[in-house]
């Protein structure tokens, strides 16, 4: 028996996972099976020269008895262009949506109920099985989703984390990948994460090309609120070619415009967090996770961030709201199941 108030963000294994496999081109239907592991040919192109990337998203116990997954359309666009970065066979829209579903459907058990904080999150993961070993794409992959049910990502959760900036390790190249969820991406930040760890920090990355503004957090965008001299305020989020489009990022700032924000997609110099009242990190995994204060060590710096303030609160309601089912979806995010 689970205990859902308990879970932080850990694999908790579930009874099914979902496959598909291409070959030659051509898709599998997906298919749900106890085995958690599979056959793949040692010289598989994804093992050998990282051939893989991989998504993130969850379904939500709503208010209402009904499930909810949110904006998994998106995730499937994503997976496909992270597919055509590697060269790799992009998985069908539709394909992916059914595995989602089929994972669902076969884990309902799973699914934490409303109000435990607790939601279920599946990993889609696309890798290449073609055997090769000259350095090129092979065409084969294997889709799988990895359904299980987590916790806060942040051990703080909503009560906000410290972070280190590293310019010692970078996580992306401004031409690089980056703009992909490539499993590559998070091998090289394992380092950087690690040391933060072991200052008792999160890791935040600046550009690799300048080191001199803010890129995104290790499985996370950055999101800065400032008030504005008219007393209004804006939600601020940089710009840049090596960061994830996230997609909680995406629609924070629609929820952020709608409440009246000024909301700015911009390069942010690390010492604009000086005139910051409210930060934070977002994405699926850490909803919105304000970040109490930024230290920059190199610099012999310290940003305070402080408590988690009315802005961010609001913003992380209105999303929450939805995923929930607690107001009406105007925006047609949430793929309603009656399971
Ligand atoms: N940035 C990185 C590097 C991530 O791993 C994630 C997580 O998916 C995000 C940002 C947030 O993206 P999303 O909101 O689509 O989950
Ligand atoms: C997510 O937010 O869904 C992610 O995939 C981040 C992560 C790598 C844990």
């Amino acid at each position: 028996m689970i205990d859902w108030s308990k879970l932080t963000f850990h694999y908790t294994e579930t009874d099914y996972i979902v496959r598909s496999a291409c070959h030659n081109g051509i898709w599998g239907k997906p298919y749900a099976t106890r085995d958690k592991y599979m056959s793949i040919h040692v010289a598989a192109t994804g093992l050998q020269y990282g051939q893989e990337c991989f998504e993130g998203l969850k379904a939500f116990r709503g208010i209402d008895g009904k499930v909810r997954i949110f904006r998994m359309e998106e995730n499937a666009k994503r997976m496909q262009r992270s597919a055509e970065g590697l060269l790799m066979t992009p998985i069908p829209a539709e394909l992916f949506c059914e595995a989602i579903q089929l994972a669902l459907e076969k884990n309902i058990d799973f699914l934490p109920p409303y109000e435990t904080g607790a939601t279920l999150y599946f990993r889609p993961v696309l890798v290449a099985t073609t055997p090769e070993i000259s350095v090129g794409p092979g065409k084969d992959c294997e889709f799988i989703v990895i359904p299980t049910p987590i916790g806060p990502y942040f051990p703080n959760g909503f009560k906000g984390t410290p972070f280190l900036v590293n310019r010692s390790i970078d996580r992306a190249a401004p031409q690089g990948t980056g703009q992909w969820k490539v499993g590559g991406n998070y091998a090289a930040s394992f380092r950087a994460s690690e040391m933060a760890h072991a200052l008792g920090y999160e890791c935040m990355f600046t550009d690799a090309k300048t080191h001199r503004y803010i890129d995104e957090c290790t499985a996370s965008n950055f999101i800065g609120i400032k008030r504005l001299a008219t007393g209004d305020y804006e939600y601020l989020t940089p710009r840049s070619s090596a960061i994830l489009p996230s997609i909680t990022n995406d629609s924070l700032m629609t929820l952020a415009s709608e409440m009246g924000l000024k909301v700015t997609r911009r390069r942010i110099r690390l010492e604009e967090l000086a005139d910051m009242c409210e930060a934070a990190a977002c994405g699926t995994a850490c909803v919105i996770s304000p970040i109490t204060k930024v230290v920059d060590l190199d610099r012999d710096k310290v940003y305070p961030l402080g408590e988690p303030g009315p802005v961010l609160t609001q913003l992380y309601h209105a999303l929450q709201d939805i995923q929930y089912g607690r107001v009406e979806d105007k925006y047609g995010w949430t793929r309603i199941f009656e399971l």
